[in-house]
């Protein structure tokens, strides 16, 4: 990987990068759509691409069980299993040790899941994370953590981020063995929860690590704490993370939290919501989040938004005719999850504009006041 800071902000932290990976440059900061079970519901990869996207999500612990990996080597990875050929990330897994944690049983060697499907036990230790992550291919690959619910507290959260720095030592290792560390990239994630004191432990250790890893996360967020509380800890992780190397903030999809990250140093961040919102009928814009359910667009004849450059405006594409078909036409979820794929495209092309005028404070204000201002 290569990854060169271009610009920075003189007012704030953001900063403008260039990550480039074994599928073309991606530039920063940047937000990742998600595509869990290799595919963005609702959109083609070829239409992903004409978006200007070049750098999504998958997650192992669901492709590793749906196609399975005997199907991605037979197909050679998950580029080409779901024909994209631009930057892929994949999570460990570590997170479905939350999502699914009815399932779950977590040890010293790994995680022991429930198959959602037949039922039958799976470990998912760090190495078994790394090698799955190997066979699909993925140009940065994530570490295996054990996450806990960020709202944690007591001895559980100190445990779940020792583990996370001795999990980090056993990817390491096997990810150094492999030989595929000119193509795949590992990152480390900090845990700790909403503990200052067990972040800063966190981030020293990983630090330590610097030499066996090409990015961080911040791990461990977004889970129904206050949002000062969130950009606290963001701040502190980002403040003290290297300078030469990207920082990821993991499930951060609002535009309102991704323009503050950005404002403390983050470089990346992925998330379902503006693709899970859209087939709910929402469709983001500037002037806020738009139901389209409501009946109050039955006979709202203009796009979602005229100057929006996503061929769900610049079509044929009402306001109106979503209203009457969201409820039953999949067409309309693919047409607002088009639409929201570009918003959320188009407010960190901004982002990285207003970067390089060194303009981004002032991009900042007008949208927060475009964005939660009053638009009757
Ligand atoms: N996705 C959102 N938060 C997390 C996290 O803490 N760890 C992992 N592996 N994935 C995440
Ligand atoms: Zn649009």
């Amino acid at each position: 990987m290569q990854f060169e800071v271009i610009a920075k902000c003189s007012t704030t932290r953001a900063r403008l990068s260039r990550m480039t990976l074994a599928h073309g440059v991606t530039m920063l900061p940047t937000f990742m759509p998600v595509a869990t079970q290799a595919a963005i519901k609702g959109l083609t990869p070829e239409q992903m691409e004409s978006l200007g996207v070049t750098l999504i999500l998958n997650n192992t612990y669901h492709l590793n069980l749906r196609p399975s990996l005997k199907v991605l080597n037979e197909v050679g990875g998950a580029h080409k299993f779901q024909g994209w050929e631009r930057n892929l990330l994949t999570d460990s897994g570590g997170f479905q040790l939350v999502s699914l944690s009815k399932f779950t049983t977590i040890t010293e060697e790994g995680a022991l899941f429930a198959s959602p499907f037949t039922g039958e036990p799976t470990m998912l230790t760090p190495e078994e994370s790394m090698s799955i992550q190997h066979s699909i291919g993925a140009d940065i690959i994530m570490q295996l953590d054990d996450v806990v619910p960020s709202l944690t507290t007591g001895p559980r959260v100190e445990e779940a981020m020792e583990r996370s720095v001795r999990w980090l030592d056993r990817c390491a290792a096997f990810h150094e063995k492999s030989g595929k560390t000119d193509r795949q990239n590992l990152f480390a994630i900090v845990q700790g929860a909403l503990d200052p004191a067990l972040r800063d432990r966190c981030l020293n250790a990983m630090i330590d690590r610097k030499s066996k890893v090409m990015g961080y996360a911040i791990g461990g967020l977004s889970g129904g704490e206050e949002k000062d509380v969130f950009w606290r800890i963001v701040k502190q992780c980002a403040d003290k993370l290297p300078e030469d190397r990207p920082r990821y903030s993991m499930g951060i999809g609002f535009a309102e939290d991704l323009l503050v990250c950005v404002a403390l140093g983050v470089d990346m961040a992925d998330c379902v919501f503006p693709t899970r919102t859209a087939r709910f009928g929402v469709a983001l814009t500037h002037r806020g989040p738009l139901n389209l359910r409501l009946s109050k667009h039955a006979r709202d004849f203009d796009p979602i938004d005229k100057n929006c450059p996503c061929p769900t405006c610049t079509g044929k594409t009402s306001k109106a005719i979503l209203h009457h078909t969201i409820t039953h036409e999949t067409a309309a979820a693919h047409a607002i999850t088009l639409h929201n794929v570009t918003f959320q495209a188009q407010v960190m092309g901004r982002v990285r504009t207003a970067i390089i005028e060194d303009s981004f404070p002032t991009y900042l204000r007008s949208f927060f006041a475009d964005y939660f201002g009053d638009t009757g």
